[in-house]
């Protein structure tokens, strides 16, 4: 993130109440403690199930427990897929049934039988167009716990950098209306152990990873890639070019040169997709996307954060301790969409739209503006099920609306447009 500020001297109020992203990040931490709870719940039982003694829907056993309940049954397994198995459903047996779960088939969804597959990127088609932001989703395996991120088109990864960092001092997130302004200040333990880390992990999910990618120096972006790539799970990058540039300090998406540089570098060292995230802080966010597609990006994601900062009056000085921070959810969202609708008609390449999708009705204004998909980003905070309901919102829109498919409404508000009316406006 571009707004680190070193401090000399940090006095502030412990902070009473924690975060969601917060919370996310310690359970990231302590994740090896999580792994100890999983070892021991190895009868199959999810965590929810072992602390509430009651079988948890849509929560998949462990391979050792359908392993022994197909034994008992006399069931012949299918080989475990690369993915993780589609959940299934676990009842308790009937207390004149031996107690061993009884398998069923996998749980219907509102989406299945409904055409959403998309192309978010050049050579990636994902089963849907929704995916999590970069971010707000941890590394994916916080949330699996929490929902089935497998009914998900991909997720974005947190932004990874070639060496570890700590992060920005405290505090690091504010409530804003209709938004939170954040400075986190793209806490990671860099490129090697997230690659290290997340290569038996990621698989799992059943769900494809795009790494996020940030760095100072176009070196450091190739450095990330080439330490991330042959990661079981990986499927693209996404390039964070809102970070401050060292020779200067311009952030690489403030300019068309720098973006298109560090595009052309990591194209050369990746077979793999190659996304750029925008910055709306681009004096001319257009040009910076044509730049990007002349120098080889598979696909556009518009936006990262907007800059903003508050107040904190009783003590009169910023709340955040950077200062500043990148404001995100619905306050941004006409921003977004007005971007996602202005870069459309400037590339061929596909875009994914970021910004303040709370809902369904949320993701198809970027889809109509022209982004092929969308990603959900601080919604989950509020309900990490957010989603999920936009992927069932979705399908149901193309049924309601008898579609072929969810592509038939990408660019549908570029069509619609009176030839003679411009996007320009006058105040
Ligand atoms: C807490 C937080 C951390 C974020 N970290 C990153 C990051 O590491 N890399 C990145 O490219 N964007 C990051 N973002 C930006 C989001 O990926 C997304 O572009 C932005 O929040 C807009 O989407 P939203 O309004 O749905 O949250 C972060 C956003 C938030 C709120």
């Amino acid at each position: 993130m571009p707004w680190r500020r070193p401090r000399t001297h940090v006095d502030r109020a412990r902070e009473i109440r924690r975060s969601e992203e917060e919370a996310l990040e310690e359970k990231a931490e302590h994740a090896a403690e999580d792994e100890a709870v999983e070892l021991a719940a190895i009868d199959g039982a999810s965590i929810v199930e072992a602390a509430t003694g009651e079988p948890e829907d849509d929560h998949a056993p462990s391979d050792l427990a359908a392993k022994l309940g197909a034994a008992v049954e006399g069931v012949e397994l299918p080989a475990l897929s690369e993915h993780r198995a589609p959940p299934r459903r676990v009842r308790a047996a009937p207390p004149s049934e031996a107690a061993v779960p009884v398998v069923a088939g996998p749980e219907p969804h509102p989406e299945d039988g409904i055409d959403l597959e998309v192309e978010v990127a050049r050579g990636l088609r994902l089963r849907n167009p929704v995916l999590t932001a970069s971010g707000t989703f941890g590394q994916g395996v916080e949330y699996a716990e929490l929902i089935d991120v497998s009914r998900l088109g991909a997720m974005v990864n947190k932004g990874t950098t070639l060496h570890a960092r700590p992060g920005n001092p405290q505090y690091r997130i504010a409530e804003t209306p209709s938004g939170i302004l954040n400075s986190i200040g793209l806490e990671n333990p860099g490129a090697a152990a997230v690659a290290k880390r997340y290569a038996r992990e990621w698989p799992a999910l059943g769900l494809p990873v795009i790494v996020n990618v940030a760095g100072h120096t176009v070196a450091d972006y190739v450095g990330v890639v080439l330490e991330m790539e042959g990661t079981p799970g990986v499927v693209a990058y996404e390039l964070n070019v809102s970070c401050p540039n060292v020779k200067g300090g311009t952030l690489f998406g403030c300019d068309p040169a720098l973006a298109a540089e560090v595009t052309r570098a990591v194209k050369a060292e990746t077979d793999k997709p190659v996304i750029v995230k925008l910055t709306p802080s681009a004096p001319d966010v257009v040009a910076v996307a044509r730049a990007c597609e002349e120098a080889g990006a598979d696909a556009l994601t518009a936006i990262n954060t907007v800059p903003g900062m508050r107040i904190d009056v009783a003590r009169r000085r910023p709340v955040l301790g950077t200062g500043s921070g990148g404001l995100s959810g619905p306050a941004i969202r006409p921003i977004a969409v007005h971007i996602t609708y202005q870069v459309a008609q400037a590339v061929a390449i596909p875009i994914v739209g970021a910004g303040g999708v709370t809902c369904a009705e949320d993701a198809l204004e970027f889809l109509m503006a022209g982004a092929s998909a969308v990603q959900v980003g601080s919604a989950t905070f509020a309900d990490p099920l957010a989603p999920i309901r936009i992927v069932e919102g979705l399908a149901a829109y193309v049924r309601a609306n008898g579609l072929a498919s969810i592509r038939d409404i990408v660019g549908a508000a570029q069509r619609g447009r009176k030839r003679d009316a411009g996007t320009e406006y006058v105040e």
